[in-house]
């Protein structure tokens, strides 16, 4: 298939890219970086012109506004790019006959329900950039009938910054770390997330799925993992939310279930410590690579 990437640069979009190719797919990857293919998505004209002169069979959305803190202060920027870019993305994929992948994210969850959310629960954001994430989500299903949205969580990834990455490099230069232990998540590798996506558009779906690895923890639990598999004898010690304030309130819990992906794949997501491990094991040979160079 032939697949437009926009927001290919990124964590996520990186990964998007290096599955889809690597599984024989068509790849045209797009973002606002001068090298590569440019595609603005809060510019209709230029996303038109794209779909015309590309011809993808899909669109696959990862170009986001993604500082959640940065989003309060500026909350008509994130709007632009997460609402009205895939209203331009949906309407443009609509006329000209391309399905439509839409990355959202669990802040579109208010964080106060006890178990996983599924996508029947209701969303109901507690911060602007969830506002302006949801509002992305309803220009996409309004705009066009042709589209996944799938919704993941906690990313970490290769390529650019991630909690788990600034935990390390933390904890290499601290005797001792204090980690927010009373917001709980599933940890999504990008990797999985972005095979998890190519299994949905290979299968050709539509609606929304919540993707993230299986398995469930705090921020605390995360960055105990991360210091343990990089061999660190740093001491994480937990801390309450309150302990950390921040200019984005976050919800307290925004596990998702992802029992709809596995019921339409028959795959089980992978647990959150094995992606972890692998990616830790990753991120440790780049750094000496680096120190080396
Ligand atoms: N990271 C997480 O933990 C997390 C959790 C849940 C959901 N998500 C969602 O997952 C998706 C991918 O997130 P990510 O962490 O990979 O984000 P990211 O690393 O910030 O990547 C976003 C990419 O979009 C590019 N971009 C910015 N403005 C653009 C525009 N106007 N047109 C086209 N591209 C533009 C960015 O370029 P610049 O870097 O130059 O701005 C960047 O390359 C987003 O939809 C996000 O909301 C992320």
């Amino acid at each position: 298939m032939r697949i437009l990437v926009t927001g290919a640069q990124g964590m996520l979009g990186h990964e998007v890219v290096r599955v889809f190719e690597k599984a024989g797919h068509d790849v045209i990857a797009a973002d606002i970086m001068p090298e590569g293919t440019y595609l603005d998505i809060t510019e209709p004209t230029a996303i038109r012109k794209a779909l015309i002169s590309e011809r993808p069979d899909w669109l696959i959305n990862c170009a986001a506004y993604t500082n959640v803190d940065a989003c309060e202060d500026h909350e008509d920027q994130a709007f632009s790019l997460n609402a009205q870019g895939p209203e331009y993305l949906a309407q443009a994929c609509s006329r000209f006959g391309v399905s439509l992948l839409h990355v959202s994210t669990d802040y579109v969850f208010d964080g106060t329900k006890n178990d996983p959310y599924s996508e029947h629960d209701l969303p109901h954001p507690i911060n602007a950039y969830g506002r302006s994430k949801l509002a992305g989500e309803y220009a996409v299903r309004t705009g066009t009938r042709e589209y996944i949205i799938v919704r993941p969580q906690w990313l970490f990834g290769i390529h650019g910054h991630n909690f788990v990455a600034t935990i390390i490099e933390i904890a290499r230069n601290h005797e001792k770390i204090h980690v927010v232990n009373d917001q709980w998540g599933s940890p999504t590798y990008a990797n999985d997330l972005a095979k998890a996506m190519m299994m949905l558009v290979e299968l050709d779906a539509r609606g929304t799925y919540h993707l993230c690895n299986r398995g469930r923890a705090t921020w605390y639990d995360l960055a105990k993992k991360a210091v343990e598999f990089a061999e660190l004898d740093t001491e994480v010690v937990p801390v309450s939310s309150q302990e950390f304030p921040r200019p984005a309130k976050r919800p307290a819990n925004s596990i998702l279930s992802t029992k709809k992906f596995t019921e339409i794949t028959g795959k089980l997501m992978p647990l959150w410590q094995i992606s972890l491990e692998k990616y830790v094991q990753h991120y440790l040979v780049q750094s000496r690579k680096t120190s080396q160079a």
